[in-house]
């Protein structure tokens, strides 16, 4: 069971990313079982980049997809990186290519951003209006509540396309945002910390040891937001797991949950 009230977030270390995934896709489809019980439909921003691979694909084997109703699933995404659909790095190719298409989601449930488009900007605004199409929300209004947002982490702490010291992490009066990122030398469409810490349920994903020192730094070091975009994701009303491997958890002091291979929610 699951305390609200209980403001500091879940830390689980599981011993293989393998593990990991298992248990993330037993959370993800527990959560959306009582997601649709309860409202007859489960909203989700997806994550990017190669640590949710295997959860996706998880998802898409049988044992898992006869467990949740995905014509009920709206699928959205957290960041999109300014290419076409179809390129590599495209983090809806990804989802599409291991989990969406897989699970025959249906076309009108799939939200990607459409990052490849030359005004970004105007693509931000455009995907605001998607969300609050499928939300039933104002544009205007406080930002919608996703049951579940899908969040990895990057060795230089950014999250989402939210990287250090850029324009993005300073939005509060847009749910998505077009972003500038020096380091990459590239463009990203990004949610917001509005609609991040609007979740009821956040479940990062971070696996290796090449993301030990910047977790640690997340979780136990000095608040230093504008260089650890992570550390602003604190959901006001909601949940944050951290779902961690062995790997990525040898700088952690504080006493985590250990997790055996099969534990799930
Ligand atoms: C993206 C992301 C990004 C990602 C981190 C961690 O588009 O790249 O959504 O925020 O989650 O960079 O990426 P890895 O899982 O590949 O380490």
């Amino acid at each position: 069971t699951i305390d609200v009230s209980d403001a500091s977030p879940t830390v689980r270390v599981h011993p293989t990313a393998e593990a990991l995934s298992r248990a993330a896709a037993a959370m993800f489809v527990s959560l959306g079982q009582r997601a649709i019980e309860a409202r007859q439909r489960f909203t989700v921003a997806l994550a990017g980049g190669s640590t949710p691979q295997r959860l996706y694909a998880l998802l898409a084997e049988d044992a898992w997809r006869e467990q949740l109703d995905w014509s009920a699933v709206e699928i959205f995404f957290g960041d999109e990186r300014a290419v076409a659909p179809d390129h590599d790095d495209s983090n809806f190719r990804m989802a599409n290519d291991v989990m969406l298409a897989p699970l025959a989601v249906p076309v009108k449930r799939i939200h990607r951003m459409p990052a490849e488009r030359a005004d970004l900007a105007a693509a931000a605004a455009d995907y605001q209006a998607e969300l609050a199409r499928v939300f039933r929300l104002d544009v205007d209004a406080a930002a919608p509540v996703f049951d579940l947002v899908l969040l990895g982490l990057g060795s230089d702490g950014h999250t989402a396309s939210l990287f250090p010291h850029t324009r993005a992490l300073g939005v509060d009066d847009a749910w998505v945002a077009a972003n500038d990122v020096p380091q990459l030398d590239t463009q990203r469409l990004t949610l917001t910390l509005p609609v991040l810490n609007r979740a009821a349920m956040v479940m990062f994903l971070v696996t290796g040891a090449d993301k030990a020192n910047v977790l640690a730094e997340v979780l136990e070091g000095p608040p230093d937001p504008a260089r650890l975009p992570a550390q602003s994701v604190q959901p006001a009303a909601g949940l944050v797991y951290w779902f961690v491997d062995e790997a990525a958890a040898v700088k952690l002091s504080r006493p985590a949950t250990s997790c055996g291979p099969t534990t799930g929610s």
